[in-house]
């Protein structure tokens, strides 16, 4: 539905709403990049007696809290439902329960107030977060690492993805939370895998680097993460072994980021030029050792690397209001029978593909 632009971005504020999985949030942001509000309300405590995100209990909890947030929201930023422009609600994919909740939400309140309503993909919220903090122009070459998806994607315009690579079989996030899960260190795995790793040995066990020297650039951690599940000792040894696997996986990790990313940045500089950014995106971007890791890559491959602040690497509703805004200030938004989506690439020529 584009429409040609009805004004600049610079003068535009939308509330953002996100509730794709297990934080439920709400922020205001401003077409200059301000963020006004950012409120995130995590579910953790709700899902830790089950060791992982529980979808019905996640969509409860959205309901429960999502109205108390956005008031808080417009709080924090002192402004009324008068002074928005437009309502951004993130209406896929996740878990359906709690896109539902968002989704509807918005919707509402865009229909009450008669505001226009835009239905935004989670992943190009992580997609277009460089933007907001950093003000990276087009192209750029995403390394798009979160819960539920590890994609290398050319990205050339609001909403012109073309993927280069994907994973195979797990997502980085989903092998960091597994493994963590496997050394007993609680829940949410990444970031206490991390902690954990800061005093292992990186070298203590040989694990598989999957795909790594292979064609393309897809990348593949279902091997990886077994191979820690076959390492793991019978009986606890003491000592450090736990950090020990911890950093090892870690390490490993980074090198099959490395890689592949090495490789797109090849395929994206032969196509779109050199001196381009590589920009790092999703909730696994939040690690302090990955980032460092491929920030070298992008040196070595003559591109500046650029990744959010860990705070809005991770789900937040400020990149959803920033898609809302890029989307607003073209025109592109969407009509109130917009159905929410469980499943919806970036880039729906590669996953044609892919499914056929
Ligand atoms: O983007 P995100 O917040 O939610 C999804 O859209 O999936 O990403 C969540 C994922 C989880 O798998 C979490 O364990 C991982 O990001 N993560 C991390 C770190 N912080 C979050 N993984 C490794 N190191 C971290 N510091
Ligand atoms: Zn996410």
């Amino acid at each position: 539905m584009a429409e040609p632009p009805k004004t600049t971005r610079q003068n535009l504020m939308v509330l953002g709403i996100e509730t794709s999985c297990d934080e439920t949030a709400a922020a205001i942001v401003d077409g200059r990049g301000q963020i006004h509000a950012n409120v995130v309300l995590s579910q953790i405590d709700d899902h830790r007696p089950y060791g992982g995100v529980v979808p019905e209990v996640a969509a409860r909890a959205h309901l429960e809290h999502l109205d108390g947030l956005i008031k808080s929201a417009l709080t924090q930023a002192a402004v009324g439902f008068d002074d928005l422009d437009g309502i951004a609600a993130t209406a896929g994919p996740g878990l359906i329960g709690g896109v539902l909740v968002g989704a509807v939400t918005g919707k509402a309140i865009a229909l009450a107030r008669n505001l226009p309503f835009i239905a935004v993909n989670h992943l190009e919220g992580h997609a277009l977060t460089a933007r907001l903090t950093n003000d990276v122009d087009f192209p750029y070459l995403l390394l798009l690492v979160s819960g539920g998806h590890c994609q290398l994607l050319a990205v050339t315009a609001v909403g012109q993805y073309q993927q280069l690579g994907s994973t195979i079989d797990d997502a980085v996030g989903e092998a960091f939370d597994k493994v963590a899960k496997m050394l007993d260190l609680g829940y949410p795995g990444g970031p206490a895998l991390e902690r954990t790793a800061l005093t292992g040995d990186p070298t203590a066990v040989d694990l598989p680097r999957p795909m790594r020297g292979r064609p393309g650039c897809d990348f593949s951690f279902s091997g990886l993460k077994t191979a820690v599940r076959q390492r793991l000792p019978a009986t606890d040894p003491g000592g450090n072994w736990r950090a020990d696997m911890a950093a090892s996986f870690q390490a490993a990790v980074a090198d099959c980021l490395a890689d592949r990313t090495a490789r797109a940045i090849k395929i994206f500089s032969a196509n779109h030029g050199s001196g381009h950014r590589l920009v790092v995106a999703g909730g696994v971007a939040a690690n302090h050792f990955l980032r460092q890791r491929l920030q070298s890559v992008a040196e070595a491959g003559g591109m500046t690397w650029v990744a959010p602040p860990p705070a809005l690497c991770t789900d937040n509703a400020a990149m959803i209001a920033w898609v809302g805004l890029e989307r607003l200030a073209v025109g592109d938004t969407d009509s109130l029978d917009f159905a929410p989506r469980p499943r919806w690439p970036l880039d729906a020529a590669s996953d044609r593909k892919a499914a056929g």
